[in-house]
């Protein structure tokens, strides 16, 4: 097998949107009217007052994560991160996140993206492993330790970051306390300089802890939410520790966060994502929503964008009209790969999905299949490639989705770089908020998540909740 590096092009190119599929042109009486969304057509006005609207609350409240990739708070986070990439450059062999939801999903994602899928495995990588620990599931947490201590077992060359935005979540602090004995019992009174917090610069319970042990913090900064936060410090730091470029991932965010203040539809990629998928789900009925990377290194931020799409806009409305459920189901495939476990239910099942296909151009690798083996059955691909291959089973795909009248779009990336995964993000992040003031919804809170929060407390004992845990029979 000989890997083939593709020619480097230039970095800055910009990921593109194709929503023609979701039309009735294309997939007749399933699709949008090409009349709604055409200029002057009701979608582009509704779009430039939303347009507005967000333009009046850019940066304030609960949207302050729309500053993070430009001027005076992406100056400060950066210089705060790449202080503690240096000072730990070199020293590292594994990096430990111990989060969880919109504290884990960003680095899981970003690592994924951008560092080979091997990372963790090459004897000869240049930065250290990263593994991070999101469940309370002892199993996985076990192992983790268990590998490290085997390797390191003074956690000379490990650190380990705790995130959390609240300071109190129950999964990342169980971690925490768990990690933070472990370093005392190796390491004493020195153990300070093997754990950094990234949390709220002023309040919590976290804030306390680390600020009494010492621990080196990062802020998640005022009005930026979990899962709005991967841009933040909360992303940024295992990137910038395990050797990825943040520069180009922000720049990337900046490049699209500007192009989505244009008040014209069809200029402003955000709004037309999130006016196509709410007008395939409001009225052609298309409530989930299938996201399927034909690229594994895209995979997990399939995952990152689950969150952000499920938590932000599945919400109660409680309208002159009574009571409403809003949202969409969001599903991950992954392509071709599900072509050979899912596409059978897309094509004939309910006629209830909108499939986002995210292809990718120019990949960084090409495998050539070798030509001339003889083999009269396999001939068509022989002298081909992978690359070519999987870019004609989504072509395929596509074609046979179509032709079942099912709704699909692209969001096509040039290359995989930071400054097109930066740019996938914030479209994603700005298309929730669309999404969410055309749904009526406030795409910042999760009032639904609460009630199992609290009644976990109150089955662990948190004192305050005696009333929950007599309900739940405790
Ligand atoms: O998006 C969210 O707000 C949640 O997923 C949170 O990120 C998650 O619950 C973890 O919260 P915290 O960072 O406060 O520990």
């Amino acid at each position: 097998m000989t890997p083939t590096p593709t020619t480097p092009t230039m970095p800055a190119t910009t990921i593109t949107l194709d929503t023609a599929r979701c039309l009735s042109t294309a997939v007749h009486e399933h699709g949008i009217d090409p009349d709604v969304l055409a200029p002057g057509g009701p979608a582009t006005r509704t779009a430039q007052a939303l347009t507005q609207r967000l333009e009046a609350s850019r940066g304030t409240g609960w949207e302050r994560w729309r500053l993070l990739a430009e001027g005076a708070m992406r100056d400060e986070h950066v210089r705060g991160v790449k202080a503690i990439a240096d000072r730990y450059a070199g020293q590292l062999d594994n990096v430990v996140v111990l989060g969880i939801g919109g504290s884990a999903l960003g680095n899981i994602a970003l690592q994924s993206a951008l560092n080979p899928l091997t990372h963790n495995l090459d004897p000869k990588r240049t930065h250290p492993r990263l593994f991070v620990l999101d469940n309370a599931d002892p199993v996985p947490f076990h192992q983790t330790l268990s590998l490290i201590t085997s390797e390191d077992p003074a956690f000379d060359r490990t650190l380990f970051v705790v995130i959390s935005k609240s300071g109190e979540t129950a999964e990342t602090a169980a971690q925490f306390l768990i990690v933070r004995d472990i370093l005392q019992r190796a390491r004493g009174n020195g153990h300070a300089d093997r754990m950094i917090a990234v949390t709220d610069p002023t309040t919590g319970t976290m804030r306390r802890l680390c600020d009494a042990a010492g621990y080196a913090t990062l802020p998640v900064p005022e009005g930026v939410g979990g899962r709005f936060s991967a841009l933040s410090p909360v992303g940024l730091v295992s990137c910038a520790l395990c050797g990825l470029d943040i520069d180009g991932l922000l720049d990337g965010a900046a490049t699209m966060e500007r192009a989505c203040r244009d008040e014209d539809l069809h200029a402003n990629p955000a709004a037309k994502l999130a006016t196509v998928l709410v007008e395939l789900g409001q009225r052609q009925g298309k409530t989930v929503h299938v996201m399927m990377p034909y690229a594994n290194q895209l995979y997990l931020l399939a995952d990152w964008w689950r969150q952000l799409w499920a938590e932000s806009l599945g919400k109660v409305v409680r309208g002159v009209q009574g009571v409403t459920y809003a949202g969409y189901t969001p599903v991950k495939a992954l392509g071709a790969t599900d072509q050979h476990s899912q596409v059978q239910l897309y094509r004939e099942g309910p006629n209830d999905k909108a499939i986002i296909f995210l292809e990718v151009e120019k990949f960084a690798t090409d495998v050539v299949i070798p030509a001339g083996l003889g083999e009269d059955a396999l001939a068509y691909l022989e002298g081909s490639s992978l690359a070519t291959l999987l870019s004609a089973e989504k072509k395929a795909t596509e074609f046979a989705l179509t032709e079942s009248r099912r709704p699909n779009l692209t969001i096509k990336f040039p290359e995989v770089t930071p400054h097109t995964v930066g740019q996938f993000m914030m479209l994603w992040q700005v298309a929730t908020a669309y999404a969410g003031l055309m749904l009526g919804v406030d795409a910042y809170d999760q009032p639904a998540v609460e009630l199992g929060k609290k009644a976990t407390f109150a089955l662990m004992g948190k004192p305050g909740y005696d009333d929950l845990r007599a309900r739940l029979g405790g």
